[in-house]
Parts: structure tokens; C-alpha cells; sequence
């Protein structure tokens, strides 16, 4: 048997929507594999009832039929279906990564990549690798039709998940389908900065970089809470403050030093509008891991 540690991840980071994703350190799912005539699969853990065990439509099920490597695959849930951290990316990105050990089909990372985001595809509808991409290489990642860049960027991160519900569907729906040219240079400028900031571990480049008017703004409308948030962690330090992926979890950069207020002030934040949430410090971190 083989099991495999798989990250939350969070995509788009404001200035990437559907390019920029970041591995967390936490939460994360654990896959086991263990090889059989036909694909079984069970789910304990966070939500799992809301997470099918039909191998058709679970995303580590297409998975392991796309590998052509049928298994018993067991997950137990870290990462809350439907938060905006990636869960089902997490689950593909383990199976694909633990299929892979387990058959020996020694895949590069790059090829997994785009095995675990045709589970997602078929399983969910959507085929964004923002978030198998993390969840699979680590650190930052930046994903394009022609190939996936890679940083081992180190900064601190807060994750804040308010207790209400957005559909992926919904999300998407009010994205605008067109921008002006001035929406576009801030855009640029805003991706630029961040991903500079990866690379030399700035919160106050990658901070700044999350500023993005066009996709986060139409989000920010699904998510009940979110401004008041937003001013209470950038009042306690924070360098930026964004949608993670869909939503509604938010992702806060900030120092080191000031992530437990800036979690705490997320969580009142919500709280002053009347929603439950709760914070974690958490901070960039690896792919998805053989244990
Ligand atoms: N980039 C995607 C989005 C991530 O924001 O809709 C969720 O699939």
C-alpha cells in the first residue's frame, strides 16, 4: 500500500485568475492505494459526504482510469469540499501521484500534472490546472497551455474559511467576460509584482500583487463578509487580502510576526457582518508527498 500526502492549495492569487496557485502547508488529504482487479473507492474525513465515491466521478477515480491502474483508493479528507482550497485537486493530485508509485509508471511531475487535471476535468466539469499544478510540484506555480513554471517561495500566509456556501458554477458565472485596456495594464503590473515577491520571499511584493479590479470585485459580491474582512486584516498588518480559487475561503499575506492578529481579525471581521469563520496561520509549502 502506498500513501500519499496531498496539499489544500489556493488558486489564482488575485492578479492570476486560472494561472497563479500556491501548495499550503496545511490542511491536506491522505490517499492510500493498494492495487485490485477494479477501482474501489471510499472517503472519511472533512465533508466526505459530499464527495461521491462513484470512481466515475470521483476525481482520484478518473484518475486511476486515465493511468489505466486500478486500485482501492482510500481518502480521508483534510481539505473541505467546495472552501476554495482546492479539495478535489488535492484528492486527484494525491491518486496520481500514488497510482504512479504504486504501478511504477515513473511519470515526470509535469505529466501527473495533466493526469490529475483531466480528473478534475471529469469529474467537476472544470479542466483548471491552478490548483493540481501546486498541489503536485509545490511552492508557486504558474500555469499556461505550454508548460508550468515552478518557485519554492516561502511566505506567510493566513487562510480564513467563513461558513457560507459559493458554487464553483456561480463564481465563474459572474466573472467578466471582457476588460478594459487600463484593467489589463494594472492586471499585468499587479502579476508582475507578485510574481517578483515570490521569488525573493516578499509579503510585501506578493501582498501588493494580489490587487486585481476585475475578477475579485464580481466574487467579492457571493462572499457575504468579505470587505469587512479584508479592512480587518489589512488593520492588523496584512500586506494583501484575497478570494482563494472560487471561494469563500480568503487568503491573507502578511509577516511572519503579525499572522495570528491578522487570523484573529479575519475571523472578527466576518463575525462584525454576521458570519461564522474560522483562521489559520499556514505558509507555502510542498507537493503532494510519498509517505
Ligand atoms: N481558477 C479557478 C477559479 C479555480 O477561480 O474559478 C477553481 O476551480
Amino acid at each position: 500500500m502506498i500513501t500519499v500526502r496531498a496539499p489544500a492549495t489556493s488558486a489564482n492569487l488575485g492578479s492570476g485568475f486560472d494561472v497563479f496557485g500556491v501548495a499550503l502547508d496545511r490542511p491536506a488529504d491522505l490517499v492510500s492505494v493498494e492495487r485490485a482487479a477494479e477501482t474501489t473507492i471510499e472517503v472519511t474525513g472533512m465533508g466526505a459526504q459530499y464527495v461521491p465515491e462513484d470512481p466515475a466521478k470521483n476525481t482520484a477515480g478518473v484518475v486511476a482510469d486515465a493511468l489505466d491502474a486500478p486500485a482501492h483508493i482510500r481518502i480521508d479528507k483534510g481539505v473541505r469540499p467546495s472552501s476554495g482550497l482546492g479539495s478535489s485537486a488535492s484528492s486527484a493530485a494525491g491518486a496520481a501521484v500514488a497510482l504512479d508509485a504504486l504501478y511504477d509508471r515513473q511519470h515526470t511531475p509535469e505529466e501527473l500534472v495533466r493526469i490529475a487535471a483531466e480528473g478534475e476535468a471529469a469529474a467537476s466539469g472544470d479542466a483548471h490546472a491552478d490548483n493540481v499544478a501546486p498541489a503536485i510540484l509545490g511552492g508557486f506555480t504558474v500555469v499556461r497551455e505550454d508548460g508550468i513554471e515552478q518557485v519554492d517561495a516561502d511566505v506567510p500566509l493566513v487562510v480564513c474559511l467563513p461558513e457560507i456556501v459559493v458554487s464553483t458554477r456561480d463564481a465563474r458565472d459572474v466573472v467578466p467576460q471582457s476588460a478594459s485596456i487600463e484593467d489589463l495594464v494594472e492586471t499585468v503590473g499587479a502579476a508582475a509584482t507578485l510574481t517578483v515577491g515570490m521569488c525573493r520571499d516578499d509579503p510585501a511584493q506578493v501582498g501588493r500583487g494580489l490587487e486585481e479590479h476585475l475578477v475579485t470585485p464580481a466574487r467579492a459580491a457571493l462572499v457575504d463578509g468579505y470587505d469587512a474582512a479584508c479592512e480587518a486584516a489589512r488593520n492588523a498588518g496584512a500586506t494583501g487580502v484575497t478570494i482563494s480559487g472560487a471561494g469563500p475561503a480568503v487568503l491573507a499575506v502578511c509577516r511572519a510576526g503579525d499572522r495570528r492578529r491578522v487570523a484573529s481579525e479575519l475571523v472578527e471581521g466576518f463575525e462584525s457582518a454576521g458570519v461564522d469563520a474560522t483562521s489559520y496561520p499556514t505558509a507555502i509549502g510542498d507537493g503532494a508527498t510519498i509517505l
